[in-house]
């Protein structure tokens, strides 16, 4: 089989990583979350207390950034290591949130996550998400997805998940919060949230996980016909 690449790019919330882990599971694809490496720059920087401002430290940590992805276990479960410690839950706290969308602003930052994304896809065959996969990352993917659902949608699922992990926060915040992470991910100047040109529209609100990959495998297989 030849090495095949999945984009999956869409605002917060929309339901990448879920339908990507389940989907690269169930292809036997390597499933890379690119948000998380923006996180993992994001929460070492909060860790070591250095200023957003500082920017030379910034592009530092992200130079170094030493980052794996397991393969998706049976539920789809995906652990993410940073310097081969397990920091999955830690990456994905209200705090980190807050922050990343400065961090991934950062057009050196974003250089040298782009060479490093390439350099993941290019051993396995993979389900990559993110914001600019399909436009800028992977523009030869196979298949690019944009994936949508309605802003309340996306605030529930996202409360849902910082609840399930500790944080409480009412539905209203979360909107707010996501819809200006969404502001600053389409409007900054560098590589912006966009849907490709080619990229399939596919929203997700009142479906289940495993509606949307099975969506998705009807139209890699439509793909895969054409040629
Ligand atoms: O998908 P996520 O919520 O984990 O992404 C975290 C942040 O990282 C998000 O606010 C936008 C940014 N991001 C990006 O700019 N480009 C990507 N390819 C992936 C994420």
């Amino acid at each position: 089989m030849s090495k095949k690449m999945i984009a999956i790019d869409g605002p917060s919330g929309a339901g990448k990583s879920t339908t990507a882990k389940i989907l690269a599971r169930r292809l036997n694809y390597k499933y890379i979350d690119t948000g998380a490496m923006y996180r993992a720059v994001t929460l070492q920087a909060l860790q070591k207390n250095i200023d957003f401002s500082a920017k030379k430290e910034i592009v530092n940590l992200a130079n170094k950034l030493d980052i794996d992805f397991s393969f998706p276990d049976a539920e789809g479960k995906v652990k993410v290591y940073l310097e081969g410690k397990e920091v999955s839950d830690e990456l994905r706290t209200a705090e980190v949130d807050k922050n990343v969308s400065e961090i991934a602003s950062i057009p050196k930052v974003r250089e040298i996550m782009l060479i490093k994304q390439r350099e993941l896809a290019k051993t396995d065959s993979v389900v990559m998400d993110g914001r600019d996969i399909g436009s800028r990352v992977l523009p030869e993917a196979d298949l690019k997805i944009y994936l949508t659902a309605n802003l309340t949608t996306r605030a529930e699922r996202r409360k849902e998940e910082l609840h399930n992990r500790g944080e409480k926060l009412d539905l209203e915040k979360v909107k707010c919060d996501l819809n200006e992470r969404d502001k600053k991910d389409q409007n900054r100047d560098h590589s912006p949230l966009t849907k490709a040109e080619d990229a399939i529209e596919v929203t997700t609100d009142n479906k289940t996980p495993q509606e949307v990959v099975e969506e998705i495998c009807r139209l890699l297989e439509e793909e895969e016909e054409d040629g």
